[in-house]
């Protein structure tokens, strides 16, 4: 049986290529350029005879926009991006054309549930089809906003959340807006336990803005680019502290390129 592969080289025959996941029963093959489809067709028609469980082969070209999608091309098999994929026994409607979904996070996802406590107020920010707020509905009995402004990525929230409705322990409020937007229209009416704001790319930007919704002793799991040290990491966040809150931990998530990894920094609000 072949298993989701993202780091070092792999196999299938004769065929190399650098990486491969699987999501479902889709497999999702890297390419660097268009010039290498034809590469990834061949390596693809090789994991459908050692894989028969995989129904639908993809090329992916980068990850784009500001929704973080995946610029695919079918390879082979069938026509399909929808799929479900089962994080911990949580089953996740994914779309892997319409939302953003990275199976490397699932552990990322427990961590934040199991360091979360019942009667918690939280705020998933750039919550993408909701790994962290179902892991954390499904641990706690607490309320979680859930926010993107992907309305595909949200309505792929809702059906996982209906797909695990008798185990869910929690709530989830979900909406489509602005991070900026929604952090200003919270102002004011409601402070959080617990914020996470998983947009490595874009995140920092709306720090200031999150830390006026957090109480004191409030927890923001912030989620940043880096190929740096943790003193780096420290400079490109405090300035939007505004010293209101201090740096608890900060651990490597996953790697993103070859010198680029994603930072979970843990903040508390003073
Ligand atoms: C890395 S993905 C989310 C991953 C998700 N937390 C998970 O664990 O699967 C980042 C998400 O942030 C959303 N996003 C980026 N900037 C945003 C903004 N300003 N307002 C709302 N959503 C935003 C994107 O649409 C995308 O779904």
């Amino acid at each position: 049986m072949l298993n989701s592969e993202d780091a070092g080289s792999v196999k299938c025959g004769q065929l190399k290529r650098s990486s491969y996941l699987v999501i479902g029963d889709i497999a999702i093959i890297n390419a660097s350029n268009e010039k290498e489809i034809e590469e990834c067709r061949a390596f693809a028609k090789c994991l459908s005879q050692k894989a028969p469980y995989l129904k639908a082969f993809y090329a992916k070209l980068s990850t784009e926009g500001e929704y973080r999608v995946a610029k695919l091309v079918h390879l082979l098999g069938e026509e399909r991006t929808a799929t479900i994929v089962k994080e911990y026994g949580i089953a996740l409607a994914v779309d892997i054309a319409k939302a953003y979904y990275n199976p490397r996070l699932a552990e990322e996802h427990r961590r934040i549930a199991l360091m979360s406590k019942d009667g918690e107020k939280v705020l998933d920010l750039f919550s993408g089809i909701g790994g962290f707020a179902l892991h954390i509905a499904s641990l706690r009995s607490s309320i979680i906003f859930a926010n993107d402004w992907n309305k595909e990525a949200v309505s792929l929230l809702l059906k996982s959340f209906y797909f695990n409705r008798k185990k869910m322990k929690g709530s989830i409020y979900a909406t489509v807006m602005d991070a900026a937007k929604l952090l200003e229209e919270l102002k004011g009416k409601i402070v959080f336990d617990r914020i996470i704001m998983n947009s490595p790319t874009n995140s920092v930007n709306y720090l200031e803005g999150a830390l006026t919704l957090s109480k004191a002793g409030g927890k923001v799991h912030l989620y940043v680019l880096s190929s740096r040290e943790e003193e780096a990491i420290e400079q490109l966040i405090m300035p939007s502290t505004k010293s209101d809150a201090s740096i608890e931990a900060i651990e490597e998530v996953i790697e993103y390129s070859p010198s680029k990894s994603v930072f979970r920094v843990d903040l508390r609000k003073t």
